[in-house]
């Protein structure tokens, strides 16, 4: 690492008063960290944007279970600062291209005889901070029982926050001040979660989105998760600081650790204005980039399923029963509905044995990804999709046995290539047996990066459900192209709390924060009674909200959920769905505020079309978009699929416009959002 001290401000740590120890800036200026030193012997680091202060002073550390110390307090024994400002250019994403420009702090420590970097690097959006381990005489191997880290607040912010929990992050998201967060009360309002493992009151989930009274956004997260559990943060209600909590193992310890070590990076992204958080690439920036030589494989795709049928009743997942979907007369129809509108694939879910006896029973050899159903011609319809230009999505539920998973994936994998699939779904409903872990414990985490490792190895791309919360290692895996990991587009289907129309302007500030999400959005019948008259759950969306999902929900696998017959009966508005672009040159947020609406722009990748997705929440809204991201010059055709003036998500949902306006880079388009509303605008070079 190269020695910069034009950098930074380093100073002399004297005994027994809070000392400055090193100060550094981001690239512009904007923003400033400083460390200092306390007369315990902490080490504390705090940000400040623009002068104000974001993260008032934060102390640091461990507590190891193995060998059993205490690492709180830091001797700096070097200090080391670098600039790094490149570019690079992902393999599919919302930007072709993403500068990566930071200043870097490595404070060298020693901590009760134990060796530790602390690496903070500053950026003009935000700053990460890790620890690292080195190789060291005498402290090989380690088993981590706390990880210290704090994020002391400067305000009483107002919170976008989850329920911590081991096990799932499929909530609803609360809207509070700091000093109100009570994730047991939220979470007693959730009857629809399966499995759950509650953290306690004052313990939250991250992505974790804030806003000061005095101006400014706040990110708080992680990135680069591997070989260590998730991060969680408790809350401390007297002192509003947040502290990392980790998530355990079946035994209660968090991590099993060898130097060399770098725990994943703690990410604080931060703005004045709401738009610049969702237009970050810090957390993918902190990501190692891919190793993979040829990733010509990996390939966006839109796709339908024989999916959403069985979460309505019309169809199910087991044989048994006399409702089987996955049979080959009615994959068949899906491969040629799929085919006539352009799509890439079908999924198809319930298509293998042990659908029977799934859930529940907790049972370590439920499925083994490789038998059919025998109602199930897996040659003829993969051959079938084949000939029609489009391909099967296989799903592998692993009830939750991810040992069973592991064990078998070789061959599954095999399977899948043999038969010409190339993308998996994969999920992990229910407790994680035999041992007991947790989803978003170590051992875990390491099965979803062995599983994205293991699935590119066979060239194939992967979509994970009930996994852990993304932190963009989707620029390390570029073929784990999407999560769930979020209460998805399914939950419109939950009896409870369900999906409730804010839900999706918070998505963005959060789990999406982390990476792609597949949220499974286009519902068009939003009466969920249409097969089975007890359902009266209806999704909380108009039409139009569903269309411009596509555009403000990010993911490089974007499925049209609804069924067949359903789009049949819209196919104007389905038009949007087949034209929208699921990769991307460039991404403008144009107007956003979490828990009220979103609005974002992107260009296709390799054409000059724009796409716009603007949504609201329960309120109806007036928008005016400023277009002068289009190219001078030219007129562009805008058509927008808008509610109509009439819409609303509780009383005429399905009521939509689909009209034409001519622009240019000089116009507003104006349109207005109904209740639980959206507009989709597609925009042409004319
Ligand atoms: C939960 C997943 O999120 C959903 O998409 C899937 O259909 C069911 N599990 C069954 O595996
Ligand atoms: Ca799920």
């Amino acid at each position: 690492m190269k020695f910069l001290f034009c950098l930074l401000t380093a100073f002399v740590v004297f005994p027994s008063v809070a000392q400055q120890v090193a100060v550094l800036n981001s690239p512009n200026k904007g923003i400033q960290l400083s460390t200092t030193k306390n007369a315990e012997g902490q080490l504390l680091y705090q940000v400040q944007l623009k002068g104000k202060e974001i993260i008032s002073p934060s102390s640091l550390g461990f507590v190891l279970k193995k060998p059993a110390m205490e690492l709180k307090k830091f001797t700096v024994l070097g200090i080391d600062s670098s600039a790094v400002s490149t570019n690079w250019k992902p393999i599919w994403g919302e930007v072709k291209e993403i500068a990566n420009q930071y200043n870097e702090l490595v404070l060298h420590t020693s901590s009760n005889g134990i060796l530790i970097d602390l690496i903070f690097r500053v950026f003009d959006d935000g700053v990460g901070l890790r620890y690292y381990f080195p190789v060291q005489a005498n402290f090989q191997h380690f088993i981590v029982d706390q990880e210290l880290t704090q994020f002391n607040m400067s305000g009483d912010h107002t919170a976008f926050w989850i329920p911590g929990d081991y096990d799932t992050n499929e909530y609803t998201y609360n809207k509070t001040k700091i000093s109100e967060i009570d994730a047991t009360t939220a979470a007693a309002k959730e009857k629809d979660i399966a499995v759950t493992a509650l953290m306690g009151k004052n313990v939250v989930q991250t992505p974790l989105m804030m806003k000061s009274a005095n101006g400014f956004y706040l990110n708080i997260h992680e990135a680069a998760l591997m070989n260590y559990p998730a991060m969680h943060l408790r809350l401390d209600q007297t002192t509003q600081t947040f502290q990392s909590m980790l998530v355990p193992d079946a035994v209660g310890n968090k991590a099993y650790l060898q130097t060399p070590f770098s725990t994943p990076w703690r990410t604080m992204v931060m703005s004045e204005k709401a738009e610049k958080i969702l237009e970050s690439k810090l957390i993918l920036n902190l990501n190692e980039p891919a190793k993979f030589g040829d990733s010509t494989w990996i390939k966006p795709q839109k796709f339908m399923g024989m999916w959403w049928e069985m979460h309505i009743g019309k169809a199910n997942w087991p044989l048994a029963g006399g409702k089987h979907g996955a049979n080959t007369a009615n994959v068949k129809k899906y491969i040629d509905f799929a085919a006539q509108h352009g799509f890439d694939g079908v999924l198809v879910e319930g298509w293998n044995q042990g659908w029977e006896d799934w859930f529940g029973n907790w049972k370590e050899e439920v499925f083994d990804f490789v038998s059919p159903y025998p109602d199930y011609a897996i040659d003829s319809l993969t051959q079938y999709a084949q000939s029609k230009g489009l391909r099967l999505i296989m799903h592998h539920e692993t009830s939750g046995s991810a040992t069973n998973y592991e064990r078998r994936m070789d061959e599954a994998y095999q399977y899948m290539v043999s038969k010409g699939i190339n993308t998996v779904k994969t999920g992990y409903v229910g407790k994680i047996i035999p041992r007991g872990e947790h989803h978003d414990s170590q051992w875990m985490v390491n099965h979803y990066n062995r599983v994205a490792e293991k699935a590119a190895k066979y060239h194939l791309m992967v979509d994970s459900h009930e996994s852990v919360h993304p932190t963009g290692l989707h620029r390390t895996y570029p073929n784990w192209m999407a999560a769930e990991a979020a209460r998805g587009s399914e939950f419109n289907n939950a009896p409870t709390l369900g999906i409730i129309p804010d839900h999706t302007t918070i998505l963005p500030f959060t789990r999406l924060m982390g990476g792609p999400m597949d949220y499974t959005p286009g519902l068009f019948h939003m009466s969920l009674n249409q097969f089975d008259s007890t359902r009266t759950q209806k999704v909380r969306s108009t039409l139009a909200k569903q269309l411009a999902l596509y555009v403000t929900i990010h993911s490089p696998l974007q499925m049209a959920a609804d069924l067949p017959e359903n789009y049949e009966a819209h196919l104007d508005a389905f038009q949007f769905i087949k034209d929208v672009a699921v990769d991307w040159d460039d991404t403008k947020v144009l107007s956003a505020e979490p828990g009220d609406y979103v609005s974002i722009a992107r260009k296709a990748k390799n054409k000059d079309t724009w796409f716009i997705g603007s949504i609201t929440d329960e309120n109806a809204r007036n928008v005016s978009l400023p277009l002068d991201f289009l190219d001078a010059g030219t007129a562009y055709e805008a058509l927008l699929y808008r509610d109509a003036d009439d819409a609303d998500f509780e009383k005429n949902p399905e009521a939509y416009v689909i009209e034409k306006k001519l622009v240019s880079k000089s116009s507003n388009l104006t349109f207005r959002l109904q209740r639980g509303g959206g507009c989709a605008v597609v925009l042409k070079k004319l």
